[in-house]
């Protein structure tokens, strides 16, 4: 069984098994209302539209983005976009508040436009954080000064992973203020910034390893077998 540090970790078959369990997480979370942030990347968007053909209402959930890529929101780099296609576009009942960032503004202008948007909220119900091959979460890039700031919430940055677009993201202990911090990783390719991030030693070399759920939350990770390979 695989173990982590501080993080309670479920290793299933393929990608598709891990977006079922994360859409069941989210359909969870969509029926019990709260916050919700979410994250980029190639798995989320299965596990979006899985959420949304479960449960099409999600009138209470208020909806947060980890980061953003400085794109308008009809680009296919846009995380927000991504979003839209694979969920929004398919509930019934759209959620109470959806809080995206506005990567058409540039980043220190969406950042800034974010942090006022973040202004008094407080813990999230649930973030969910993807993992890139090199480590990086939301777009808190290795080694990057970035990984160190703490206020405000959220910061414009360059692109430290392709696509090389400019990005804007939350701040670390923005994303951890969070009763549950969610990995969902799947893939070969993501197997050794699996092992550091969820069982190494805390390092700037790799973002995901400072990533655990502050104060009471919890820190889990959904993990195909192929990423849990070196675990
Ligand atoms: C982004 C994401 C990013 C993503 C990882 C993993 O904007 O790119 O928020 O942090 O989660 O890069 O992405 P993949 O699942 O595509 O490898």
């Amino acid at each position: 069984m695989a173990s982590g540090r501080d993080v309670e970790i479920t290793v299933v078959a393929d990608e598709q098994a891990v977006a079922r369990l994360v859409a069941e997480r989210l359909v969870e979370q969509a029926r019990a209302g709260g916050s919700i942030v979410l994250t980029g990347g190639s798995t989320p968007p299965i596990a979006y539209a899985l959420a949304a053909g479960m449960e099409p209402d999600w009138s209470r959930v208020d909806l947060w983005w980890g980061d953003e890529r400085c794109s308008p929101p009809d680009d296919p780099n846009s995380n927000y976009g991504q979003a839209k296609a694979s969920l929004l576009d398919r509930l019934e009942t759209p959620p109470a508040s959806v809080h995206r960032m506005q990567g058409e503004l540039g980043r220190d202008e969406g950042a800034a436009a974010y942090a006022r948007e973040l202004e008094g909220v407080g813990t999230f119900d649930l973030v969910l954080l993807g993992l890139g091959p090199d480590g990086h979460i939301a777009s808190l890039f290795p080694n990057f000064p970035t990984l160190d700031v703490t206020e405000p919430a959220a910061i414009g940055s360059e692109a430290g992973h392709e696509p090389f677009i400019d990005r804007i993201t939350m701040v670390m202990p923005r994303i951890c203020d969070t009763r549950e911090l969610l990995f969902l990783v799947a893939g070969d390719g993501k197997a050794d910034a699996v092992a550091r991030a969820l069982a190494g030693a805390p390092s700037h070399d790799t973002p995901g390893s400072l990533a655990r759920a502050s104060g009471a939350g919890s820190t889990r990770a959904v993990l195909d077998e192929a990423a849990a390979a070196k675990l």
